[in-house]
Parts: structure tokens; sequence; C-alpha cells
């Protein structure tokens, strides 16, 4: 088996993803045009020419401003159902999805638009592929602590179809303790919690994060590195990393792939985990991402098994449902 087969047949879970970050171009003029929206582009190959990013705020201006193209309960639910039926096609069976309720509030579209359109997707997608996923809140960063407890109280109506929350958007300058009350209120609603993290900002975002949010998961963590005691932490706390290598280097957070700490991590024994991020502005979805940084690290069988194995395991899934899918990973690598 060649090695896209090998992890295509590999059960795992993706865990870090914005749905907003899956509006490949070519959906984003269809849905401008189906919504009568003004883009600043003509074609699909000068918004694809407009990908090129020098930092993490440089994607975040052009990110918000193709999401202004979402607009009704469908243009949701199309988004969402495109997603999953590409996942499932990388042999994801569990995604744990980011989505930016303020990106859509902000703009005058409720709560009720977006949800029903995830939550039919996911519905259906589950029906179709019998890939299973759960949403995640986020509360962008970049905006006041307030504003972040507010939406949470918009929320809650459907709480019931929300996993976790988690915090995105802009990190340098905007550290996560301004977001303690809001977390807290997810977290006595019986939610899970986890925070991007050490992606451009120090490690002493990622341990605000772990101390003052509870958060699960951190969400990137690459900058770890800079703190040997946290790596340490992290390790032997069985912490999770959503790491996504192509993310990383098109917001030049690495320059080259080659010098991604991820395999150095999964040495050190923490758990780290490949997501894609934003697929649609990054260049790859998951098994792209498995690909590139198996090429560029020079991982093994053993090491993307690892992978695999990590991915499952960081999930919120219940203990018998990750060792059922574990048991599969098992049988693709005895066979593999
Ligand atoms: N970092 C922070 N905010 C984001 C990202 C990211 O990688 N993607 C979408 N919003
Ligand atoms: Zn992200």
């Amino acid at each position: 088996m060649d090695t896209a087969s090998f992890i295509r047949a590999l059960p795992k879970a993706e865990l870090h993803l914005h749905i907003e970050g899956t509006l490949e171009p070519e959906m984003m003029f269809e849905l401008a045009e189906r919504n009568g929206v003004d883009l600043p582009f003509a074609t699909v190959d000068d918004v694809r020419a407009a990908y090129e990013f020098s930092d993490l705020q440089s994607f975040l201006d052009i990110y918000y401003q193709g999401a202004a193209v979402l607009v009704t309960e469908q243009d949701f639910y199309d988004l969402m159902f495109v997603y999953l039926e590409r996942a499932a096609a990388d042999g994801v069976r569990r995604a744990e999805i980011f989505f930016d309720p303020q990106t859509h509030t902000e703009r005058g579209i409720g709560f009720p638009v977006f949800m029903d359109g995830f939550t039919r997707a996911i519905d259906d997608a589950r029906d179709r592929w019998g890939i299973s996923a759960d949403l995640i809140l986020c509360f962008l960063r970049h905006l006041p602590g307030e504003a972040a407890i507010e939406t949470w109280h918009q929320a809650v109506p459907y709480a019931d179809r929300i996993i976790g929350v988690g915090l995105d958007s802009g990190e340098v300058g905007n550290p996560p303790e301004r977001f303690a009350e809001a977390y807290r209120l997810a977290g006595d609603a019986g939610l899970h919690a986890v925070a991007h993290a050490g992606e451009e900002g120090p490690p002493a975002y990622i341990i605000g994060a772990l101390d003052t949010l509870g958060a699960e998961r951190i969400d990137h963590g690459v900058r770890c590195s800079d703190d040997p005691e946290l790596v340490e932490r992290l390790a032997a706390d069985r912490i999770p990393l959503t790491m996504c290598p192509l993310s990383n280097v098109k917001l030049r957070v690495f320059d080259r792939l080659e010098d991604h700490n991820l395999k150095d991590l999964l040495d050190r024994g923490v758990l780290v985990t490949i997501n894609s991020d934003d697929p649609a502005y990054f260049g790859g979805y998951v098994l792209s991402n498995y690909l590139a940084i198996a090429e560029a690290l020079d991982l093994n069988r053993d090491d993307l098994v690892t992978l695999a194995r990590n991915s499952i395991e960081a999930t919120f899934l219940t203990a018998p449902e990750k060792a059922g899918l574990l048991a599969e990973i098992d049988a693709v690598a005895a066979g593999g």
C-alpha cells in the first residue's frame, strides 16, 4: 500500500478545523451570486492569488471577508455538508469542528440560521457516510470578554448541540485570561474547553489557557518548545496539541515544513495530532497535511499510526467509542 492509501485507511479524527475556513473560492463565488454579495475579486484565480499571507492577521482579514457570503441556513448547511464529505473521503471518522458565531452575529445573522444549517448537515452526513461530528463554539479573542459572555448567552438554547468552547482569532496581545468568565459559564453547562494558544503567542498563553480557562486541548501550541518545563508538563499530563502543519507554513510560523517541531514533540512524548485548520486557505485537507509533514520530517509508518491513535485519544468521544476506533487502527497497522 502506498503512503497516501495507508494514511487514508487509518481511522482518524480531525480536531482543529474552522468550518468557515473550508469555504473554497468556487463556493465563495456561488454564494456571493446567490445572495447578491459583492466580492472584491473578479475571478476564482484572483481569490487564490490573494492567499499569500505574511502572518495570522493578514489571513484573518481575508477569512472574515470571505465569511460575508454566508447568509442563509442553506449556505451553512452546504458548507458543512461539503466539508464532511471531503473529510470522510480522507478517512476522517470523527470531527470536532470550530465555528465562529461572532463573525455571523456581527453581520445580523443569528444562531438559529447557522446552528440549524450546521446540525442538519452533521445529521445527514452521519447517515450518508457514517462520519461522527460535533461543534465547538469559538470566542473571538480580539473582541472583549463581555462580548464572549453575551455570545455564550445567545448559544444557551443550542447548548445540547455544542460539545465545547474554544478561543481563536488574533493571538498576540489577546491573552486567554480575559475569557475566564465565558469559559466558566460554558463549563458549568457541561461543555468541554479547548483554546488556540502558542501559535504566534508565547508559552505563557498556553499556561494561561490550561490554568485559567481549563483547556483540555491546546490548538497549535507549537511555541511550547520555548519552555522545556511546559513541554514536560504537556507530555506528563497527556494534553493534546492539535497541530496544523500546512497552516503553520502559510502563516509563516515556520519558514519551511522541514523546520516544524512536530516530530521533536512526538519523540518527547507529547500527544500531538495533525489537522487542517482552514484547508481552503492553506492548501490542503487532513490527508494532505499528513502526507506533507510525513515527507518533510521523514515520518515512518509507526509515527503515522501513533498520530492517528493520538487523534482518536484526543477526541471527546466516550471510552468505548475510542476503543472501537483504536482497534480499527491496530487492524490497519497490522495489515499494512
Ligand atoms: N488561528 C487563530 N484564529 C483562527 C485560525 C488560526 O489558525 N483559523 C481561523 N481563525
Ligand atoms: Zn485554528
